[in-house]
């Protein structure tokens, strides 16, 4: 993907389909679930980077249980709007989550396998208790088996970007969600 100007950044901008005001009352929602779950219980809450940061950052000031972070880097996207259907751990958590209820924070499901592989890897490491709290949901893309605990919006098959979402990195820092223009122009 080629972007030379203003002009060719705007043009990838198909339309907007999930407002900042939709985000913001999903995120609400997803604060008052993990409140009600732990009930005062201290948390880790774990973001896949790097498309979750904007989540993240937004999911952890509206919970009020005691709450860490955490961070972790899957990758299975590499420049492209397909998935490359491998999944690489980049970059670990730093904390031994044996001592943690967790809390994994993703922006997408998609074809599941890099939850699938995170989940895996997290289950392993024994941790008190594990919920995956994920913004955006597109079941119709499936290829393993995968639901999240929590899945707050779901959407049909169309590339998205905005919200800590990319294509080729740009767009993590458009305030909504919207659908990406593959046609060139
Ligand atoms: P999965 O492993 O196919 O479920 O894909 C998960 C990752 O792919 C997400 O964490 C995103 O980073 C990326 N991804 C999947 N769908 C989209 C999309 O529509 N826009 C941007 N990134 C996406
Ligand atoms: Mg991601």
């Amino acid at each position: 993907m080629k972007i030379e100007s203003m002009q060719d950044y705007q043009n990838k901008i198909k339309r907007v389909v999930i407002s900042k005001e939709e985000i913001d009352a999903a995120v609400k929602r997803a604060g008052r679930y993990i409140d009600s779950l732990y009930d005062g219980r201290p948390i880790l809450l774990v973001s896949i980077l790097k498309g979750a940061f904007v989540f993240m950052a937004d999911l952890c000031r509206a919970v009020t249980v005691p709450c860490e972070v955490g961070f972790m880097c899957a990758q299975s996207y590499f420049d492209s709007t397909e998935s490359s259907g491998s999944v690489r751990i980049t970059m670990d958590l730093t904390q031994d989550i044996s001592q943690y209820h967790v809390v994994i924070v993703e922006d997408i499901i998609d074809t599941g396998r890099t939850l699938c592989e995170v989940v895996k890897i997290l289950r392993g490491r024994n941790p008190l208790s594990l919920q995956v709290v994920t913004l955006l949901n597109k079941p119709s893309r499936r290829q393993v088996e995968f639901d999240a605990d929590l899945a707050l919006i779901t959407i049909p098959d169309y590339f998205v970007i905005g919200y800590g979402l990319d294509c080729g990195e740009y767009f993590r820092n458009l305030p909504y969600i919207a659908e990406f223009n593959a046609e060139e122009e």
